[in-house]
């Protein structure tokens, strides 16, 4: 089939069956075009809590749609590629969050949204890029453990001097090697350009950075700046987007373009199949799902 075929099937289908489409910033441009609504974590977490169908094609990674299954008990939510994982989120087990709970009694266990239900359930606060800032600031705990990317949490750690926080093993190489010498090399080539990038990058790359934000904060800065370069420090598909809402803009990826593969694993055509088979809906087992919503519901009272 064509793709325009495709996504016109995609369209009459969800209109027919009344399914909201969301996407992530770092979806294909295909699959972004046939969204509802393109967004970041905390983003797609708000429109489906909002959205008045109970059917949602979440276009990201497992540990999304979990999120999004959690907090809507009441709503379907189908992810279409099965396989498509975060490999940070898979990184870390609630066993380790566990022995870290045992050395440091006294400390929050602030979680970043890229884990594994199994990994909410036994924490205090889930987070997301856009606000872990706000959040470890609302939840004044002077000891944090920060699970699962150690890239988050150093930049919270630095943001808060007099907290004491705890550090995870586990980091996104789509970030972690986004390296400081490959930024520099490509500022010299663009003396002009502003630096920005995700909190998922290291220390030093955000030492040497204009911005840090979320993905969607990101396209926002660039969107408000009245500068025309920039070199941005993420996933690939966040660059590609930026490109279509902003064509008169340069926009660098720094020496080499980044890949999520998970994200990636999405096409228009496993939307085309969910929505035309929409089986093996989302569903976190009784009682992790329980014991997750609690922090999740947590992160959304406060995020507001
Ligand atoms: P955002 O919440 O900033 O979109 O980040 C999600 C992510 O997976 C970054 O790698
Ligand atoms: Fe996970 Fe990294 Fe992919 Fe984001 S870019 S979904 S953190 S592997």
């Amino acid at each position: 089939m064509e793709k325009s075929d495709i996504t016109e099937r995609i369209k009459s289908l969800q209109e027919k069956k009344g399914f909201l489409i969301l996407a992530h910033n770092y979806q294909n441009s295909e699959v972004q075009s046939v969204a509802d609504f393109v967004g970041d974590s905390l983003e797609l977490c708000k429109e489906a809590q909002k959205s008045p169908y109970s059917n949602i094609v979440l276009c990201g990674v497992s540990f999304m749609a979990e999120t999004a299954a959690i907090l809507n008990p009441d709503k379907n939510v189908y992810l279409p590629e099965k396989n498509a994982h975060c490999t940070m989120a898979q990184m870390l087990t609630p066993d380790a969050v566990l022995a870290l709970k045992k050395n440091h009694p006294s400390a929050q266990v602030m979680c970043y949204v890229n884990s594994s239900a199994e990994v909410k359930s036994v924490s205090d606060i889930i987070c997301t890029s856009s606000n872990a800032i706000l959040l470890a600031r609302k939840i004044e705990s002077e000891e944090i453990i920060f699970v699962p990317d150690r890239n988050l949490g150093t930049y919270v750690s630095k943001s808060f001097p007099e907290i004491k926080v705890w550090l995870a093993p586990a980091f996104c190489y789509v970030h972690h090697e986004i390296y400081p010498e490959d930024v520099i090399k490509t500022k010299e080539k663009f003396p002009a350009s502003l630096i920005l990038s995700h909190p998922e990058c290291q220390d030093p790359v955000l030492q040497i950075s204009d911005f840090v934000g979320s993905t969607s904060a990101i396209l926002k800065y660039v969107s408000a700046s009245a500068e025309k370069e920039f070199i941005v420090c993420t996933e690939e598909g966040m660059l590609e987007r930026m490109r279509i809402v902003h064509p008169h803009k340069n926009i660098i990826s720094p020496l080499m373009p980044r890949l999520c593969y998970g994200m990636k694993k999405t096409s228009l055509q496993s939307v085309l199949s969910v929505l035309e088979n929409p089986s093996d809906k989302i569903s976190v087992p009784y009682p992790i799902a329980e014991k997750a919503f609690i922090p999740i519901k947590r992160m959304m009272d406060l995020s507001v």
